[in-house]
């Protein structure tokens, strides 16, 4: 098993895959996350996908976990084209399983949302995942290979939750003004990978969320409840473009509730942290 761009969910999916006795690689783009692997046990690679082509061999007949970002800017992802490009040397992979991200769906006014509803990316954020999405499908078609989409909400867990935000007290918008979010924690996320390449089905799209959506300002109240911290300060929206930052605006710009009825009928996938008052003091006690 392979797993491209092996960080914070991907070290984790490695574990739990070496936990079976699966033979787990992991790619990184620097010398520092290579040493990381190597401290976790995992075999690495160090090829970064904007400049750089993976070995030969290193891709055939593997199971694939793409995790890697596009990059910062523009509307392609150029490093999924590369890859995608040097698999013709890497050798083709046999299934491979990609993090996209639930932004693809844009803004849906706080509908409820499943894997039906066309993608209309409104960002260049999520144009880059969407062009990724494109990138597959097309590889799909050409090798006969097999793909799983998985559009993943919000990740949280332990080491991944907004408090350098809380600590430098920065606003959010009152709650009445905020936007329907979709999280998952960590582990869910971890379960539902493997899920996916074991048992999702060829072809197939999965919204990987908790199934509870909550909006964004009641998830910063509780971080900050939980670790002690106070609550951010409340603007108005008239206020927020003038004191938030780009990135956050363009999150507040979007409303979506996610369904994961897919994740859960079609792959199984029991979540353990269903909502915020499960997984939020998980993150906290280390279970
Ligand atoms: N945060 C969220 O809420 C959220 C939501 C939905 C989806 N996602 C996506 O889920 C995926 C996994 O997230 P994560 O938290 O595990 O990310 P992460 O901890 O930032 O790990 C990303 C990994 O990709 C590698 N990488 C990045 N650019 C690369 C390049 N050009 N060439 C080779 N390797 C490269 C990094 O290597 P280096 O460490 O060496 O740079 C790192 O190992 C990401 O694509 C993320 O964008 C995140």
């Amino acid at each position: 098993m392979l797993i491209v761009g092996c960080g914070y969910v991907g070290q984790r999916v490695a574990a739990r895959a070496q936990q079976e006795g699966i033979a787990v690689s992991g790619v990184v783009r620097s010398k520092v996350s290579a040493a990381r692997l190597a401290e976790l046990g995992i075999d690495s690679l160090c090829v970064d996908l904007e400049h750089q082509r993976l070995p030969a061999g290193s891709t055939r007949d593997e199971d694939v976990f793409y995790f890697a970002p596009p990059p910062p800017e523009g509307e392609h992802d150029t490093g999924m084209q590369r890859f995608l490009e040097g698999l013709a040397q890497s050798g083709q992979p046999r299934r491979i399983l990609y993090v996209s991200t639930t932004g693809v769906y844009g803004d849906c006014h706080g509908e409820w949302v499943d894997e039906t509803r066309p993608a209309h990316p409104q960002v260049d954020r999520a144009r880059r995942r969407w062009h990724a999405e494109q990138l597959l499908r097309g590889w799909r078609d050409a090798s006969g290979g097999e793909l799983v989409i998985l559009r993943v909400a919000g990740i949280y867990g332990p080491g991944r939750l907004p408090l350098a935000r809380l600590k430098k007290n920065l606003p959010m918008v009152a709650e009445a003004d905020a936007p329907w979010t979709n999280r998952i924690h960590v582990d869910d996320l971890v379960e539902t990978c493997l899920r996916g390449m074991q048992r999702g089905v060829d072809g197939e799209v999965y919204n990987a969320c908790d199934g509870h959506p909550g909006n964004m300002t009641d998830y910063f109240n509780r971080v900050a409840d939980f670790a002690g911290l106070p609550r951010p300060p409340l603007v108005d929206l008239d206020q927020a473009g003038a004191t938030l930052s780009p990135g956050m605006l363009s999150y507040l710009a979007e409303s979506r509730r996610l369904s994961n009825r897919k994740l859960r009928e079609q792959l199984g996938v029991v979540l353990r942290y269903p909502t915020l008052d499960e997984g939020l003091p998980a993150c906290f006690d280390g279970s």
